[in-house]
C-alpha cells in the first residue's frame, strides 16, 4: 500500500485498531450487503458498534486515477482520469472510462466542476436551461484554489477546493469511492463543518442538517410531507440538489449539483457528504460567499432571480378544495368582507372545474363563476385557478385540449412505441359512469378513472397548445393567477395503464433511497420519451418546465405580472414561479416545519413560498387555526387552504377570537406590505432572501447557526411565533443589538425596547392568545401604510415610517414603489426608489428614482422613533418647527411619533430633532459635531440601559 494510504490508515485506526467510522465511506448502500458482495466490489469489510456506520467501504485504491498532464482550456483546465484496475460497479455495464473532468473559473467566486464522458453525448440538465449564464473566460483571480492529484498509474483521482485567503478545505475528494459508471455516479468530499443547509425537498425537524449518517433521496414525487416511511426519508414534489456549508469562521459556501437523475445524498459525522446519481453528469457549481446571504445572492445570480410577484399578491389567499359549489365562495368571501378581516385573493380549485378537466367551468356548481369572478375584481380582489397537466382522453363530447394536443403531437410518448403517447390515469372519472363511493381508491382508479395523456412542456409547440388554452379560456374566466399542481408528474396508476416493460431505466441497477416500491411509483415510466430523452432523465425537471410557458401565457393574456406557483420545482423555478408547501397535515409539528420549508426555499432562491395555513389534512383545531393564522400572516405567500373533505377552516368559520386574531395578524401584514414587497424588490434584484435565518445577519453568533423557530423578514423584523399547543409564551432569542416591539395588537407597548438584548439574550416573552411577537431591530427604517381589507385600498392609504435606533442613534430603510402590478416595471424604470437615513438626530428621506408616480399622490402621515435617547424637546420638518402638539412622547418607552403629518411621497422631506442634554440642562444641537451627540447619546443610553420591559 503506498506511503498515503498507510498514512491515512494510521490516522485512521481507532485505539482497538478498528477502522474509524468517521473514514468509512460506504461501498455497499444496497441492502443485502455481505462480505463477499463487499470483497468482490474491491472494498473492505470490517464490523463496527454502529450500525449506522458502514460494514462495507472504500479502502485500497478504487475508482480512477490521472492520466497525463492538466490541459489548460479557455475557461480553466481539463484532466483525463482513467479507471483503475478495479472490478466495475455493475457486471454488465462498464464503468465509463476515460472520465473528463473540467474545472471552471466562472468568476472569482463561481467554479464548476464536471465530469462527464468526452466520447458518449450524456443527457446535461444545463442543456435545458438556456437562460442560466456562460462563462466566457477564466477569472482573472478566483478566490479559490484546486487541487488535482498528479497522473499516477496508481494513485486514485482525487481532487481539493480551498477558500485561497482562509486556507480552508471546502471540498477533500480524497476519501475515495469515485464511481462513473452509466447509471451510477458517485463521489464523496470532506467537508469544513458540520454546518450543513439546504437540499429537498424534504421534510425535516431542523434546518440544520443532521450529520449523523443520514440519507436524503432527490426525486420529484406527489408526496405529503411526513416522517420517513419504511425508513426512507421521504422524497417530496421539488427536487434541488443543493446546499450551504457554513465554514467555522462565519465564511458559507453553496454547492449545486446541476444532474435532474433520481439520486441521494448521504451525510456523515466525518464531517463529509456522498453523492450518488443515476445518469446525466456529474456537474457542480460552487459558490464562494462571504456568509450565506451571499451565498444566495450568487446562488440566484446564477440560476435566475427570483420573479417580482404583483404587490396583491402578498395580500392574504383563501381556499379550499371542495367548497361544493358557487354559492359557498360567494359566503365565504362576503363574511371576510363584513368581518373586516383583509383578504385578497380567493380561489378555485379543481371542483371549479367540469369533472376536474382543464379549461371547463361547471356548469351546475359553478354556474355564474365568471361574473362572481368579474364582482369580486370590481371590489379590488382577485381570483386564482388551479391547472393540472394531464388531460383526460376519453370524452365523449370533444374535448378540444385532448384533440388539438393530439394534432399537434404534445404529449410524452410510450417508451416502447414511441409513435403513441403514454397513458396513465388521473383525475376525471369515464363520462357518465356510475361511481360506487363506497368502493376504495384503488378500485375506483381502475374501474371510473379515465385514460390520461401528459403535455411535454418541453414540446416546441407547447405554446402553441398551452398557452393557447390559457389564452382562450381567459376569455371566458377573468384569472389572475395560475396554480400548477400535481406535477412531478403525478399519476394515478403506477408508470401506465399497462405498467412498465423490463427495460434499464426503470429497473435501474441503483435505486436510490427514494419512495418506491420503484422508480416509476406515482409516475410515468421512466423510458417514456419526454424533452427529447428519456423520463428517466427529465422526470424531475417536469413541474419546472411547465412553469415558464404558464407564466409567458398569463402575462400574455393579462398584460399583468400575475402569479404562478408550482408544486413541483428545481433550481431556477424561482425565476418563473412560487411554492407552497404542499400537503401539510393539521398537526402542531408542522407549524414548526412550515419555517425550516420556507428557509430552505429561500435558499433555493424561491422567496415566494408558504405552506397551507391550518394544515391540508384532517380537521384543523381552533387552538391550532388561531396559532396558524398568526404565524402564517409572515409567510410570503399566505393562504390558507385544506382538501376536499376537510371541515371549513377559514377565520370565519371559528368563533370570534379567531377571526379577531387572523385580522389582527393580517392587518399588521398588510401595514407591513410596504417593506415586505421592498424586499421582494431585493430579492428580485440583488438576489437576497425574504424569509430570512437569523444567522445570515448575525454569522458571528454561532448560536444564530441552528435557529429555526424565529425567522427574520428581511434583515429588520424578528419573527417569534408560538409553535406549542398551550404554550402562553416564547422562548425567543434576540441577536446582539438593539430591538423593538412592534405591537399592532397592544400598542402601549409599541416600540418599547426589549430589555438588555445588548449582547444577544434568550428571553421568555409572555404571548397570550391575542399575539404574535415582532420585534424590530435598531438601526432599521421600515416603511407602513395604512390595512385595509385589500392592498387595492390599502395601496391608497397614507404611509408611516417606523425609525428604530441603533447604538450609534442611527438607521436606515428603503422603500420600492410602483403600480404593483404592471410587468416590467424595474426595466422600464417605471417605479419609485426611496431611501430612509437617520443620522445625528436627523431623518433625510430621498426619492432616488422617480419613475412612477401614484394617482393620488401618498403621504408620509405618520413618524415613529424608536429608541430615542430622551424625547425630543423640538423637531423640525422641512425647516418649520412642529407644534409640540403633533409630537406624542411616551417618555417611559423612549418613543415618540409625529402625527398629522401630509409629507408627500414624491418629495424629499428632512426631519430634525433636538434632545436635552440631561446633565447640563442645555440642549444638545444637530449641528454640534458627530463624534460629540454620539458620545451624548451614549451617556443617556448608560443610564437608562436595563430599564426597558420588553
Ligand atoms: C393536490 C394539491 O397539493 C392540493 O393543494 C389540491 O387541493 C389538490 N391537489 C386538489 O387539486
Amino acid at each position: 500500500m503506498a506511503a498515503f494510504y498507510l498514512a491515512v490508515l494510521l490516522i485512521a485506526l481507532t485505539p482497538c485498531g478498528a477502522v474509524d467510522d468517521n473514514v468509512r465511506f460506504d461501498c455497499y448502500p444496497e441492502d443485502g450487503a455481505t462480505e463477499q458482495l463487499c470483497l468482490d466490489r474491491g472494498c473492505a469489510w470490517e464490523e463496527t458498534q454502529n450500525p449506522k456506520a458502514p460494514k462495507c467501504f472504500y479502502w485500497d485504491p478504487y475508482g480512477y486515477r490521472v492520466e497525463g498532464n492538466v490541459q489548460d482550456t479557455v475557461l480553466g483546465s481539463r484532466a483525463t482520469l482513467r479507471r483503475l484496475n478495479t472490478p466495475a460497479r455493475y457486471a454488465n455495464s462498464a464503468d465509463v472510462d476515460p472520465v473528463t473532468l473540467d474545472y471552471e473559473m466562472h468568476t472569482a467566486k463561481r467554479l464548476r466542476l464536471k465530469f462527464y464522458d468526452s466520447n458518449t453525448q450524456r443527457f446535461e440538465v444545463r442543456d435545458k436551461m438556456p437562460h442560466i449564464p456562460e462563462a466566457t473566460g477564466k477569472a482573472p483571480s478566483p478566490e479559490y484554489t484546486v487541487n488535482i492529484t498528479p497522473p499516477s498509474p496508481t494513485t486514485p483521482f482525487s481532487l481539493s477546493v480551498t477558500r485561497t485567503a482562509t486556507g480552508t478545505v471546502l471540498w477533500d475528494t480524497s476519501v475515495g469511492g469515485f464511481t462513473f459508471s452509466d447509471q451510477f455516479l458517485q463521489i464523496s468530499t470532506k467537508l469544513p463543518s458540520t454546518y450543513v443547509y439546504g437540499f429537498g425537498e424534504h421534510e425535516r425537524n431542523n434546518y440544520r442538517h443532521n450529520m449523523d449518517w443520514r440519507t436524503w433521496g432527490m426525486f420529484t414525487r406527489d408526496e405529503a410531507p411526513g416522517p420517513p416511511s419504511d425508513g426512507v426519508n421521504k422524497n417530496l414534489y421539488g427536487m434541488h440538489p443543493f446546499y450551504l456549508c457554513v465554514e467555522d469562521d462565519g465564511k458559507a459556501h453553496g454547492v449545486l449539483l446541476l444532474n435532474s437523475n433520481a439520486m441521494e445524498v448521504v451525510l456523515q459525522p466525518t464531517p463529509a457528504m456522498t453523492f450518488r446519481t443515476i445518469g446525466g453528469v456529474l456537474d457542480f457549481y460552487m459558490f464562494l460567499g462571504d456568509g450565506p446571504e451571499d451565498v444566495v445572492r450568487q446562488y440566484t445570480e446564477f440560476v435566475g432571480r427570483p420573479f417580482m410577484p404583483p404587490y396583491w399578491g402578498l395580500g392574504f389567499q383563501l381556499c379550499k378544495w371542495g367548497y361544493g359549489n358557487l354559492s359557498v365562495v360567494r359566503d365565504v368571501v362576503k363574511e371576510m368582507q363584513d368581518y373586516g378581516i383583509p383578504h385578497d385573493v380567493q380561489y378555485g380549485d379543481i371542483d371549479y372545474m367540469e369533472r376536474q378537466m382543464d379549461f371547463t367551468i361547471d356548469p351546475v356548481n359553478y354556474q355564474g363563476l365568471p361574473e362572481f369572478v368579474d364582482q369580486i375584481r370590481r371590489d379590488g380582489m382577485r381570483y386564482v385557478i388551479i391547472l393540472d397537466p394531464a388531460i383526460t382522453t376519453n370524452e365523449t363530447e370533444p374535448y378540444a385540449p385532448y384533440t388539438n394536443g393530439t394534432a399537434l403531437d404534445v404529449w410524452i410518448k410510450d417508451g416502447d412505441d414511441n409513435s403513441q403517447p403514454l397513458i396513465g390515469k388521473v383525475w376525471p372519472y369515464y363520462p357518465d359512469v356510475t361511481v360506487d363511493p363506497t368502493q376504495e381508491w384503488d378500485y375506483k382508479v381502475e374501474h371510473y378513472n379515465a385514460y390520461s395523456v401528459f403535455p411535454d412542456y418541453f414540446h416546441a409547440d407547447i405554446d402553441q397548445w398551452w398557452g393557447n388554452f390559457i389564452k382562450d379560456f381567459y376569455k371566458t374566466l377573468k384569472f389572475d393567477g395560475l396554480w400548477i399542481d400535481m406535477n412531478e408528474p403525478t399519476n394515478f396508476v403506477h408508470g401506465s395503464v399497462k405498467s412498465c416493460s423490463n427495460n434499464k431505466y426503470d429497473n435501474p441497477p441503483y435505486m436510490p433511497k427514494i419512495l418506491g416500491p420503484n422508480i416509476y411509483s406515482k409516475t410515468l415510466c421512466m423510458n417514456s420519451v419526454h424533452g427529447g430523452t428519456e423520463h428517466y432523465n427529465t422526470h424531475s425537471l417536469y413541474g419546472w418546465s411547465q412553469a415558464e410557458p404558464t407564466q409567458r401565457a398569463l402575462r400574455e393574456v393579462t398584460g399583468k405580472r400575475g402569479i404562478v406557483f408550482g408544486r413541483s420545482t428545481f433550481p431556477s423555478a424561482g425565476h418563473f414561479e412560487g411554492h407552497w408547501l404542499g400537503d401539510n397535515t393539521a398537526k402542531w409539528d408542522h407549524l414548526h416545519k412550515s419555517i425550516i420549508g420556507m428557509l430552505d426555499f429561500g435558499l433555493f432562491g424561491m422567496p415566494y413560498v408558504g405552506a397551507d395555513i391550518c394544515g391540508f389534512w384532517d380537521d384543523s383545531t381552533p387552538e391550532l387555526c388561531h396559532r396558524w393564522m398568526q404565524l402564517g400572516a409572515f409567510y410570503p405567500f399566505s393562504r390558507n387552504h385544506n382538501w376536499e373533505q376537510g371541515a371549513p377552516q377559514h377565520p370565519t368559520h371559528w368563533d370570534g377570537a379567531i377571526a379577531d386574531a387572523a385580522r389582527d395578524a393580517l392587518q399588521t401584514r398588510y401595514t407591513l406590505l410596504p417593506y415586505l414587497y421592498t424586499l421582494f424588490y431585493q430579492a428580485h434584484t440583488q438576489g437576497s432572501t425574504v424569509v430570512r435565518s437569523l444567522m445570515h445577519e448575525f454569522i458571528e453568533d454561532k448560536l444564530t447557526w441552528s435557529i429555526d423557530k424565529q425567522f427574520l423578514w428581511g434583515a429588520a423584523l424578528l419573527i417569534s411565533p408560538v409553535l406549542d399547543q398551550g404554550a402562553m409564551d416564547v422562548n425567543a432569542y434576540f441577536p446582539k443589538g438593539r430591538w423593538y416591539n412592534y405591537y399592532s395588537v397592544n400598542s402601549d407597548h409599541q416600540g418599547r425596547e426589549v430589555a438588555d438584548a445588548g449582547q444577544g439574550r434568550s428571553l421568555s416573552l409572555p404571548c397570550d392568545m391575542d399575539c404574535i411577537p415582532v420585534h424590530i431591530r435598531g438601526g432599521h427604517v421600515i416603511p407602513t401604510q395604512g390595512h385595509a381589507n385589500t392592498t387595492v385600498f390599502s395601496r391608497r392609504n397614507t404611509l408611516g415610517l417606523i425609525v428604530a435606533l441603533d447604538e450609534a442613534g442611527e438607521a436606515s430603510g428603503s422603500l420600492f414603489w410602483d403600480d404593483g402590478e404592471d410587468i416590467d416595471t424595474i426595466g422600464s424604470n417605471s417605479y419609485r426608489m426611496i431611501t430612509f437615513r437617520v443620522s445625528a438626530m436627523t431623518l433625510d428621506i430621498t426619492v432616488e428614482s422617480n419613475g412612477y408616480t401614484p394617482d393620488p399622490e401618498l403621504q408620509y402621515e405618520t413618524i415613529q422613533v424608536f429608541g430615542s435617547p430622551a424625547m425630543p424637546s423640538d423637531v423640525t420638518v422641512n425647516g418649520q418647527n412642529v407644534a409640540s402638539d403633533n409630537i406624542v412622547r411616551k417618555t417611559a418607552d423612549k418613543v415618540w411619533h409625529l402625527e398629522g403629518l401630509s409629507l408627500s411621497m414624491g418629495e424629499n422631506h428632512k426631519i430634525t430633532w433636538t434632545i436635552p442634554d440631561d446633565t447640563s440642562g442645555a440642549e444638545v444641537s444637530r449641528a454640534r459635531p458627530l463624534a460629540l451627540v454620539i458620545a451624548a447619546i451614549a451617556v443617556v443610553l448608560a443610564t437608562v440601559n436595563g430599564h426597558f420591559l420588553s
